[in-house]
């Protein structure tokens, strides 16, 4: 072998064994839900955007089902840098001291899901994120779930059958709120211990959109699900702030576009997903299944709507007002529109 022979023999070596080449960026994407929720679908179609863009300069590891953290020490596992990234529900942020968040809790703040994506994607969800960063958090996008459902082990048909129920919440003033005004008794528990708390008797009922319901498998423990549409839970897709500002500025872009893109396919799918889980669990016949009749629905509303009024000095009432503003506006559109 000539000297010129060598020099690239060993220089195929040194590159195969990966010596030159350098360690992917690697992300730690931790969250609570089933990987088969719109939630944990999405988080897996960011890895695979992730990782192609940055043709594997970045690794992208999700952790779902609460394998990694619960449901606070995820948030604390994220400031610290431990995980980079997250997506918890937007009633996850009132323990941080963001209480703005909660206003995503009022019970039918949003009549429909285009007010909310004006909500979110318009300067009222930029303005919330502005405010992470004190917390040394970035708000990358706000993905979806869907409105939420009732469930016990009794049927909750009248505002009277809550009475005295424990009913488990997330992390949020507001949900508690919701409850004592149902005349509940709230119980604020981390996602991944419902299952075992329904089963045990510890709660009696709960809330949630029908995909988290059936994907914790919760249909086997709770009897009951009415479709009341009360409230919504959402996600705020979240980074460290230090990591992400950190990153090479190229490789930041790419990470923007495939979130920018798995966002639109997040949305896409969250509806169908909770439309999916409804006919599983209808098919399982564990859980009988009851829609609220419009008039039930009205009585609903006259005790839950004071929650609002109660919460405008923590909130902000101008919070609250601006997005009265954006649903009318939308209302406005679709009547001029007919
Ligand atoms: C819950 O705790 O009920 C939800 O926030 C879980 C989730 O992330 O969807």
């Amino acid at each position: 072998m000539n000297r010129i022979a060598i020099f690239f023999a060993i220089a195929a070596l040194v590159v195969s064994n990966g010596v030159f080449a350098a360690d992917p960026i690697v992300i730690k994407f931790s969250h609570v839900v089933a990987p088969d929720t719109p939630k944990g679908k999405a988080a897996q179609k960011f890895k695979e955007l992730a990782e192609r863009y940055t043709q594997g300069r970045v690794r992208v590891e999700v952790y779902p089902n609460s394998q990694l953290y619960k449901d606070r020490e995820e948030m604390e596992a994220l400031q610290l840098g431990a995980v980079q990234m997250l997506a918890p529900s937007l009633s996850k942020f009132g323990p941080l001291g963001v209480r703005d968040f909660e206003v995503f809790d009022l019970p039918y703040i949003f009549p429909n899901k285009e007010v909310l994506y004006r909500v979110m994607d318009g300067d009222i969800g930029k303005k919330l994120f502005a405010k992470l960063g004190a917390k040394d958090i970035v708000g990358l996008a706000y993905w979806d779930n869907g409105f939420k459902q009732m469930s016990a082990n009794k049927p909750l048909r009248k505002v009277e059958d809550f009475r005295g129920l424990k009913m488990r919440i997330q992390s949020s003033k507001v949900l508690e709120a919701q409850m004592r005004a149902l005349g509940a008794s709230p119980q604020v528990m981390a996602f991944s211990e419902v299952y075992t708390a329904l089963q045990q008797g510890v709660v009696d009922g709960t809330e949630n959109p029908v995909s988290n319901f059936y994907t914790q498998k919760m249909n086997e423990v709770q009897k009951y699900m009415t479709i009341s549409d009360h409230g919504y839970l959402g996600y705020a897709v979240i980074a460290n702030k230090r990591f992400w500002d950190g990153l090479p500025q190229d490789i930041r872009t790419e990470l923007e576009q495939a979130m920018r893109e798995t966002t639109v396919y997040e949305r896409d799918i969250a509806q169908k997903e909770n439309d999916q889980a409804l006919a599983k669990v209808r098919a399982a016949g564990t859980t009988e299944i009851y829609v609220l009749p419009l008039k039930d629905r009205l009585a609903w509303q006259k005790v839950l709507l004071p929650v609002h009024k109660e919460f405008e000095e923590a909130i902000g009432k101008d919070l609250i007002y601006a997005i009265y503003n954006v649903a009318a506006q939308v209302e406005k559109e679709k009547a001029g529109k007919k």
